[in-house]
């Protein structure tokens, strides 16, 4: 179910399929600047379209750059025609939202470019440092100032005299993106003498640094490397367009389908989840993720043009845990943070502080979520330590994704878990991944649920625990529901008409089902929810949409793995409506008071045929015209009228439906 601000993930139980990965954020937003600043047309292929690509590709629009095509439609190749380093525009007010990948390269381009620009973002992005870039710029000439908080963004740019003398210093140990900034503009100044970049601290998120060095190679500039400490740019070097470059698929983008197809063997049901568009020769370091998700047990099988993950390696039942150095995989190291709800040990995560600089402080955000699921989860400033959850210990949670679309994604992963979950503001994806939650839906596979709806008296709860009993399935008896939070009413002196107070009391209805036995407050109360008393209860304060509504989340919570028959009046429209087969299942009142009636008398209950009619009759009437989840069949709903066939007939009829299904 998708609403504006929400998206409701049922649990699930496998995945299997197969997903074109939009394309990578990081390479599209680096060679749409080195396609702008060189010479000649560069086709890119495969480009992402997404809210970083489209405040990059804005803002060279706005500089003069000429684009053609547009990344929502595959068939027009975006071609971007290189200005050779003179850009048309030499002034403007540009907007970046929260895009670091634009912000960061831009800033340093402009500056070395000179001009009179201003460069903005949201709020978040006007938190996130840029100092350290900006000292390195000052330092050879140019002209940058802070408009707001010195250190951040926004900024404004002049006409400086770059020149470089000396090395250029910058840090390394808050964002890789500093040094790439540098590295994809100072091409711009290269003449008789190489430029050195030196980088003081330790470098950290090395494969996009790497990244950027292969790019530059495409663009014709061989970058020198020293260890991870000083690059040299060649004299003499200049950006020189390849013709066309085909984006790769994003790598930190398939962390999630990757660890999906994992996941999806914890119930032994995981089929081959694969990804395309990467591949082991792929220039992202996010591709170690499958390697780390290969070393935690699950299966990966490589190919070319794409990354499968099958369930977990013979002998695993879970993922294993430990210590897991991210400082390579920043990005991915976050899907990692959610997989490790399922591992067989506590998660250790170390090499993160970057998170705390990110779309928003990942750690702090990360932690308050788990926390939310339930889960155990400490952290200091550049580590994160998950342990394992029990079943038992999953509650179910509205995640909060703080404008930051990697927390939306890697929470969807969390729905492995026995619980229902709620994803806020699921557009957020929209940063890298527009697509993200159909993709998802796509390749993973609900726990399944079996409706079964009808009237009172109509062979329901026989006929569901037949059902779960052949399937292997567990049954949900909805109706018993009602009649225990009836009961609770009545014992408790709740008056039936106390809307408030009885959705209080079913939020907090303290009930639970063994063997077949309903416990209210641990009281074994199985006959008292059948008497006559009970059952008008239930029928009375079933009417009530905030009792009904309060009753939800404790129906829900029922779908566990292996898969669930629920019987009761809605399941099919309202509780489960998407459940694999949904039966709607009816007999006259003549046949199901006849059924009724002998079953009151075997029980030892004196009544008359009669008496049972009216009743049911009654019942019926009032359950079919409540206003609200009135009991009527859902459009999907195959009918099933049992007055002629027999209990095994009828469940031999609904389990070929069922295999037929699925
Ligand atoms: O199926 P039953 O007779 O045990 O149900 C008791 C009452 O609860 C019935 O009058 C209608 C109500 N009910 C409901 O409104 N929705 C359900 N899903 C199940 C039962």
């Amino acid at each position: 179910m998708t609403q504006a601000d929400c998206i409701d993930l049922p649990p699930l139980i496998g995945a299997a399929g197969s997903v074109s990965l939009p394309g990578s954020k990081s390479i599209s937003n680096r060679v749409l600047l080195l396609s702008a600043l060189a010479d000649g047309a560069t086709a890119l292929p495969g480009l992402l379209d997404s809210d970083d690509t489209r405040v990059m590709l804005a803002a060279l629009r706005q500089l003069g750059v000429r684009i053609d095509g547009d990344p929502a439609d595959p068939a027009a190749t975006v071609v971007v025609h290189g200005c050779g380093a003179r850009l048309p525009r030499r002034d403007g007010e540009l907007f970046l939202g929260n895009a670091g990948t634009a912000v960061r390269p831009l800033t340093a381009a402009l500056a070395l470019l000179g001009g009179d620009y201003t460069l903005r973002g949201v709020a978040r992005m006007h938190e996130r440092p840029i100092g350290d870039l900006v000292d390195a710029l000052r330092a050879i000439g140019c002209v940058v100032d802070y408009l707001g908080n010195p250190g951040y963004p926004p900024l404004r740019i002049g006409e400086g005299r770059p020149r470089v003398q000396q090395a250029l210093r910058v840090r390394g140990d808050v964002s890789s993106q500093f040094l790439t900034a540098l590295l994809l503009a100072l091409p711009l100044l290269a003449g008789e003498r190489d430029i050195d970049v030196e980088v003081e601290g330790t470098l950290i998120s090395r494969p996009y640094v790497a990244l950027t060095l292969q790019l530059l190679q495409r663009f014709g500039v061989r970058v020198r490397q020293q260890d991870w400490q000083r690059f040299v740019i060649p004299a003499g070097s200049s950006l020189r367009s390849p013709g066309s470059l085909r984006v790769e698929g994003d790598a930190s983008s398939a962390s999630y389908f990757l660890a999906a197809g994992a996941l999806g063997g914890l119930h032994g049901r995981g089929g081959a989840v694969r990804v395309q568009g990467v591949d082991a020769d792929s220039v992202q370091g996010d591709v170690e993720f499958a390697r780390v998700l290969q070393r935690l047990g699950a299966r990966i099988e490589w190919g070319p043009g794409w990354i499968e993950a099958c369930g977990l390696q013979p002998g695993s039942r879970r993922l294993r845990g430990g210590e897991i150095d991210c400082l390579a995989i920043p990005d991915a190291a976050m899907t990692l943070a959610v997989t490790a709800l399922f591992a067989d040990s506590p998660t250790l995560l170390t090499g993160i502080a970057s998170w705390r600089v990110k779309e928003t402080d990942r750690i702090h955000a990360m932690l308050t979520e788990l926390r939310k699921l339930g889960a155990r989860a400490e952290a200091g400033d550049d580590w994160l330590r998950v342990w394992p959850m029990d079943d038992a210990a999953w509650r179910g949670a509205s995640i909060a994704t703080y404008d930051d679309h990697r927390m939306a994604m890697c929470f969807s992963l969390a729905s492995f878990g026995p619980v229902d979950l709620r994803i806020e503001d699921p557009d957020c994806v929209r940063k890298t991944f527009p697509g993200y939650f159909r993709a998802f839906a796509q390749v993973t596979r609900p726990v399944p649920v079996l409706a079964i709806d009808g009237p009172t008296a109509s062979g329901k709860g026989t006929l569901a625990a037949r059902v779960a009993a052949t399937l292997g399935f567990r049954v949900l008896d909805s109706g018993s529901l009602y009649r225990a939070a009836a009961l609770q009413a009545l014992r408790r002196g709740v008056a039936l008409d106390d809307e408030a107070a009885l959705a209080a009391l079913a939020r907090e209805l303290p009930v639970a089902w063994l063997d077949g036995r309903v416990l209210l407050d641990g009281d074994d109360v199985t006959p008292e929810l059948r008497s006559e008393r009970v059952g008008s209860a239930a029928s009375a304060i079933a009417a009530l949409p905030r009792l009904r509504e309060a009753l939800l989340d404790l129906q829900r919570a029922q779908r566990r793995a292996p898969g669930l028959v629920a019987d009761g009046r809605d399941m099919g429209t309202v509780v489960f409506p998407d459940a694999g087969l949904k039966v709607f299942l009816t007999a006259s009142a003549q046949t199901r008071a006849e059924r009724r009636y002998k079953q009151l008398i075997c029980q030892g209950i004196s009544t008359t045929l009669q008496n049972v009619l009216r009743d049911l009759t009654a019942r019926d009437l009032r359950d079919s015209s409540r206003s609200v989840a009135a009991l009527a069949a859902a459009p999907d709903a195959l009918p099933l009228d049992n007055a002629e066939l027999d209990v095994d007939s009828t469940v031999a009829r609904v389990v070929q439906w069922w295999r037929e299904r699925t």
